[in-house]
């Protein structure tokens, strides 16, 4: 057995069975390419990789044959291996990762002078989809002909995972903005056309210029809501508060401290299909001091009053069709009775309880249309039932 076998399903099965052709060019990210082709092996992809002549001499093939399980293709053989491998029926999807600016601008040009520009342009033409990600220093992107180029490619139908921009340099996506973007090709679309938003993490109320009033939510089964609709093809939109995990660069996303400032935000959800509420919101706001309270103070008391109610806010602006409601409680007993009373009036109420914040495993009951479903299992799990259950 190849040692990159032993990796295989590590982390999930979303690319079992699907045959990734990973294009590697001559940016300085290339180093990446290793890590990206064995994570693509970490979902159950069977990854062939391709290289260009120039990207051999930054990395070299033997790594990629390490990391693959087989010999990169850099050169054509009589196997004609653009049309052997990269055809549909024989690929399920092409990553250009790095793709130099040389590069996306032969593949705009149609020139097919290599194992990568030939695979490419050979995926185009059978309708496999192409994923290319760019990478370079920011004056070599921002020029008139690369950038036309680059518009080319996206009129061609490669989807462009857009390179960070730090400084000068137009730096490689992140990792999981990649594989993100190649598990969404080849999952079903069944989301595709909407546009849904989730609100998740925890707010944070001001006490004094340094001391805020929060709580433990981590925000985790928010961002496995976020993986799950983007994945199936919805625009999605995260507007989080504090997390303790890191927020998903493969949405656009939207920052909020307090409740307050959540509810300035509420009047840009008119035009989300779906809005989920898994946000663990304050419901008291103390009275903010300004500069920092003096620490010596024995028996201070804080003065709270009852925040304003989020929910309430949107139903009157997008009505409560639109909204999927979360409840946290302490007892079973109580959560049961007031998700199933909120499940009159919301899409959709998932219930879950406050000792699972933080964990990746919990318990959920899900109220739709009178019925009530009960399932325990890991979060990433339990947001794909969400999601088959939300119905049109
Ligand atoms: C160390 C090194 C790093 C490079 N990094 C980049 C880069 O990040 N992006 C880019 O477009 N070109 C970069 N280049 C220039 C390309 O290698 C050069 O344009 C080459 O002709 C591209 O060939 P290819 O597209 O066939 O790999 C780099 C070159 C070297 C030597």
């Amino acid at each position: 057995m190849h040692p990159s076998e032993e990796i295989k399903f590590e982390k999930s099965r979303k690319l079992e069975g699907k045959r990734i052709c990973l294009c590697i060019t001559s940016s300085a990210a290339c180093i990446e390419a290793f890590y990206l082709c064995r994570e693509l092996i970490r979902h159950g992809a069977d990854v062939n990789v391709f290289m260009s002549e120039k990207a051999t001499k930054l990395i070299h093939p033997n790594l990629m044959e390490f990391a693959s399980g087989k010999k990169p293709v850099v050169e054509l053989s009589g196997y004609t291996e653009h049309v052997s491998l990269c055809r549909k029926g024989c690929c399920d999807a092409v990553v250009v990762c790095p793709c130099t600016a040389n590069t996306i601008s032969k593949i705009a040009l149609g020139i097919a002078d290599n194992a990568v520009t030939s695979c490419v342009l050979t995926a185009i033409g059978s309708k496999v989809p192409v994923i290319v990600v760019p990478a370079m220093h920011l004056s070599l992107m921002k020029n008139d002909s690369v950038e036309k180029n680059i518009e080319r490619l996206k009129e061609m139908g490669c989807i462009i995972v857009e390179p960070r921009i730090e400084g000068e340099r137009a730096k490689i996506a992140d990792r999981e903005t990649i594989i993100e973007n190649v598990i969404r090709c080849v999952r079903e679309r069944d989301l595709e056309g909407k546009n849904i938003l989730i609100i998740g993490g925890a707010s944070a109320e001001k006490i004094d210029d340094i001391r805020v009033l929060t709580n433990r939510s981590s925000g985790k089964f928010a961002i496995e809501l976020v993986r799950e609709c983007f994945e199936r093809g919805a625009y999605v939109e995260f507007w989080h508060g504090w997390m303790r995990e890191k927020v998903p660069d493969y949405v656009k996303s939207r920052e909020f401290e307090s409740v307050e400032d959540l509810l300035k935000m509420i009047d840009d959800c008119k035009n989300f299909d779906f809005i989920f509420v898994c946000a663990a919101l304050s419901n008291y706001i103390p009275e903010p001091m300004d500069g920092k309270i003096p620490s010596n103070i024995r028996g201070l008391t804080l003065d709270l009053r009852v925040a304003p109610r989020l929910i309430d806010k949107l139903r009157e602006i997008v009505g409560e069709e639109r909204i999927i409601a979360f409840k946290a409680e302490e007892k079973e007993e109580d959560l049961i009775k007031k998700a199933k009373e909120m499940s009159r009036v919301f899409h959709m109420v998932v219930g879950n309880l406050t000792s699972s914040f933080g964990s990746d495993r919990t318990k959920i009951w899900i109220f739709k249309d009178g019925d009530v479903l009960e399932k325990e299992d890991k979060k990433d799990k339990l947001a794909e039932l969400i999601i088959d259950k939300l119905g049109g």
